[in-house]
């Protein structure tokens, strides 16, 4: 059972030096988006295990100082859903559960009632010969949207939210946080303009009806006061984390109004930096404008966060090639804000081997002639703990995606090393995890981002210069010195370096010495 195999993880994770976990739906599911199409938001898919085995990881996690986060999909729900099932019927209540329209008829023709698209390709509408109606599915056939117009729809959400909290969750990510409310006059999307983008495309329409609405942000806002009501009465705060995918300047209404009146998620993710902004070049300065975009947008008083990748999107290391990954996890790490990551960032995982007929990804499926551009499988093969059969994953029955054949070289027990001059990605996360901790205990962080040439430099230090740290990054192909970024250069002790570093933890940094491609090294300056 999973939540078993979890459980027997929890003193690494407790090691490794993490806070919190985050679980991917877990509900009951058919199964057709990886658990985003939740059929039961009360009870959970029998393949991971029972609600008592959920309460055991969540008590054992506890005991141990980590947090359990829970994956909460307001927008749709599965159509194998009972709301869903009664609102076919039209039974009394659930009319209104789902965003049903009529069709539009023209020369004795039915269509769909407007021109929207699902994020998985195709026109949003499905027709129900049943209802005589189409339902909405932002996504696939199989997850129909709910209507939050509809206020018991709100209050059924709401009451799942205070279930799992009285459950002993400690908060939430929320998937589609954009997506609750469309415009309630149903115009078609104009053009994006998108040349690449083709009819039926996501990105062939601009979609100022379906996403980010006013009153999606009003409910965001609302789940975070229904947040707040709840954590008053508790000895530390459950948060909220939205799922935000849109231009920067909305992404970052999620935290809340500017004039903090109203608030919104813990955090919005930041998919900007690392991922979004950077899909045209990865170079010092690409990287240094991307994170500086980031910091200059977020409104003040609230927490950033630091994201390199997720279950949607190729694994950092093969985006930007694993000789980065150690960088990457630094400056996620040491970065002001809450650092996030994907499972198998720490050891530099690399997107895994899938073939269509392996797939599962309902947005790449049905066209296999386009998987290897559309599927999100890649990502999502199984975390690659040891050399033994199906690297550890589980003893030797097949798993739900196939365990990437990389496995024998990248994996944790290999990278789990220890003793003088060693070094592993999974020894880098680890030193960084603890050197965060010293961080916590320092309030007022200070901080500067520079680059010379290919070279980014970032330093954090605190009033007194008590804690004062820079670091390195050659993100170019050949070596440079660094000597022309501005660092406090007295005494310098080097504290984490890339598995590819010329340097030792201890050794005193040269910045005459020229930084390897891709080296990066974090030392303290005193
Ligand atoms: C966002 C999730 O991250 C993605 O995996 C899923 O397919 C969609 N939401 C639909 O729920």
């Amino acid at each position: 059972m999973v939540w078993a195999g979890i459980i027997q993880k929890l003193d690494f994770i407790q090691t490794t030096g993490i806070d919190a976990i985050w679980l991917s739906p877990i509900f009951k599911s058919p199964q057709v988006d990886n658990g985003y199409d939740i059929s039961d938001y009360r009870d959970i898919d029998e393949m991971y295990g029972s609600l008592d085995d959920l309460k055991q990881l969540v008590e054992e996690a506890h005991k141990r100082g980590i947090k359990v986060i829970l994956d909460y999909v307001p927008n749709h729900t599965s159509d194998q859903h009972k709301w869903f099932q009664a609102s076919l019927n039209k039974e009394s209540g659930y009319e209104d559960f789902y965003v049903w329209k009529d069709a539009v008829i023209v020369n004795g023709t039915r269509s769909a009632p407007n021109n929207w698209v699902s994020e998985f390709k195709g026109t949003a509408w499905e027709w129900s010969e049943q209802r005589q109606q189409y339902y909405l599915h932002k996504f696939s056939i199989a997850q129909p949207d709910l209507n939050y117009r509809n206020p018991d729809v709100v209050k059924e959400m709401k009451d799942v939210l205070r279930y799992w909290l009285d459950f002993g969750v400690d908060g939430f990510r929320m998937d589609v946080a954009y997506a609750l409310f469309e415009d309630s006059r149903f115009q078609d999307e104009p053009l994006s303009g998108d040349p690449t983008a083709e009819p039926g495309d996501y990105t062939y329409l601009s979609h100022i009806y379906t996403e980010n609405q006013n009153e999606t942000l009003d409910m965001i806002y609302q789940f975070r006061e229904f947040l707040d009501e709840y954590n008053a009465n508790q000895s530390y705060p459950r948060v909220l984390m939205t799922e935000v995918y849109s231009d920067i300047n909305t992404t970052m209404l999620y935290f809340g109004t500017a004039d903090r009146s109203r608030l919104g998620a813990h955090f919005t993710f930041n998919f900007w930096t690392f991922i979004t902004g950077l899909q045209k070049g990865f170079s010092g300065v690409d990287l240094l404008n991307s994170i500086w975009n980031w910091i200059d947008h977020m409104p003040e008083g609230y927490t950033s966060n630091w994201v390199l990748g997720n279950h949607d999107q190729n694994r950092v290391s093969t985006r930007f090639g694993p000789e980065n990954i150690d960088a990457l996890n630094m400056l996620v790490s040491i970065l002001p804000g809450v650092q996030v990551t994907y499972n198998g960032e720490e050891i530099g995982q690399e997107n895994g081997e899938v073939t269509c007929a392996e797939g599962y990804d309902p947005q790449a499926i049905k066209n296999c002639s386009t998987f290897n551009e559309t599927s999100r499988d890649f990502e999502r093969t199984p975390i690659q703990w040891d050399s033994t059969v199906n690297a550890g994953f589980n003893n030797g029955t097949k798993p739900w995606l196939p365990v990437s054949q990389k496995y024998l070289q990248t994996n944790l027990q290999n990278q789990n090393v220890t003793g003088p001059g060693v070094n592993s990605h999974y020894k880098v996360y680890k030193d960084l995890l603890s050197l965060r901790k010293a961080f916590k205990n320092e309030s007022n962080h200070y901080f500067e981002l520079s680059n010379a040439g290919d070279i980014l430099g970032f330093q954090r230090f605190t009033e007194q210069f008590l804690q004062n740290y820079v670091f390195l990054y050659n993100v170019g192909d050949e070596p440079q010195t660094p000597e022309n970024i501005n660092v406090y250069n007295f005494t310098t002790n080097v504290l984490v370096r890339s598995t590819n570093s010329i340097y030792n933890v201890g050794d005193a940094f040269n910045t005459s010495q020229p930084l390897q491609a891709k080296e990066a090294v974090l030392f303290s300056v005193y």
